[in-house]
């Protein structure tokens, strides 16, 4: 995959995207891999075709919300397993939506998995390999100085309404949104010494079945990452069926 972009070096490489220097300043490349992760990286896997699934995944679902006002990093698709987006100087945060009770959620709270809550609830985590991302409310997120008052209310408030689109789009397409990781960032430009000046925050990273949970609507059939967290077997297949529901 490297080859993609012969001579230049990574900016970074996570569990499942690297990060290529972009052609102009303030873009970068995002390349989807095909490996997976769960549980902070001790289970570890390849779902093949996931980069190419999830790249395209990512696109349509960038490109809707952008329609719909909500301002993201996302340009626009180069290649199979490539998206042009802006630069962004991320937030150390995760920030979860949740309509239904799944995971972390059911285990936290003694609560059966599937089900409804009254309305969205929202979490943060704080974003670091080392501490396991773990789960913070607000006060830890100000009084540790991770986000300022406005961008804790307005990633929250952002996060919301990304939900709320989406949900509503994935229920017309026979999907439950169960839950959904979202991460915010700065536009990253350079003033006129070069130097790193920060923009507006704008949705990052990818939305995808890595990091949502997605229900089929008639049967209650997962068809997220959740078939691999759980060696549920058809987990490409999964995928598969996501993209289908929502191409055109
Ligand atoms: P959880 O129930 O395990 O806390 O997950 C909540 C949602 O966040 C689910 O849609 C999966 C997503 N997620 C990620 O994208 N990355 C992660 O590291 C974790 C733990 C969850
Ligand atoms: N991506 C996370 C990790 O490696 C966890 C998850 O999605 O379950 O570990």
């Amino acid at each position: 995959m490297e080859s993609l972009f012969p001579g230049k070096e990574k900016l970074y490489e996570g569990k499942a995207k690297m990060i290529f220097p972009g052609d102009n300043p303030g873009e970068v490349y995002m390349v989807f891999k095909d490996s997976a992760t769960a549980f902070n990286g001790v289970k570890k896997g390849t779902i093949e075709d996931k980069g190419r699934l999830n790249a395209e995944i990512s696109a349509i679902l960038f490109n809707l919300l952008e329609e719909r006002g909500i301002k993201t990093h996302y340009i626009e698709k180069v290649d199979e397993v490539t998206l042009k987006v802006r630069k962004l100087r991320i937030l150390p945060v995760e920030v979860v939506v949740r309509n239904i009770v799944a995971g972390s959620l059911s285990k936290r709270s003694g609560r059966e998995e599937g089900t409804p809550l009254p309305r969205p609830v929202l979490e943060i985590y704080y974003k670091s390999d080392e501490l396991g991302d773990p789960l913070w409310n607000d006060e830890h997120v100000l009084v540790f100085g991770v986000l300022t008052e406005d961008e804790l209310s307005e990633v929250k408030e952002m996060a919301r309404k990304v939900s709320g689109i989406l949900r509503e789009f994935f229920a017309g397409r026979g999907l439950e949104l169960v839950d959904m990781k979202l991460e915010f960032g700065r536009i990253v430009t350079s003033g006129p010494a070069g130097e790193e000046v920060l923009g507006p925050i704008v949705l990052g990273d990818e939305i995808s079945p890595d990091t949502c949970r997605f229900w089929d609507k008639s049967t209650g059939e997962k068809l997220d990452k959740d078939r691999f967290r759980r060696d549920l077997g058809g987990v490409r297949e999964a995928y598969v069926e996501v993209l289908r529901r929502i191409s055109n």
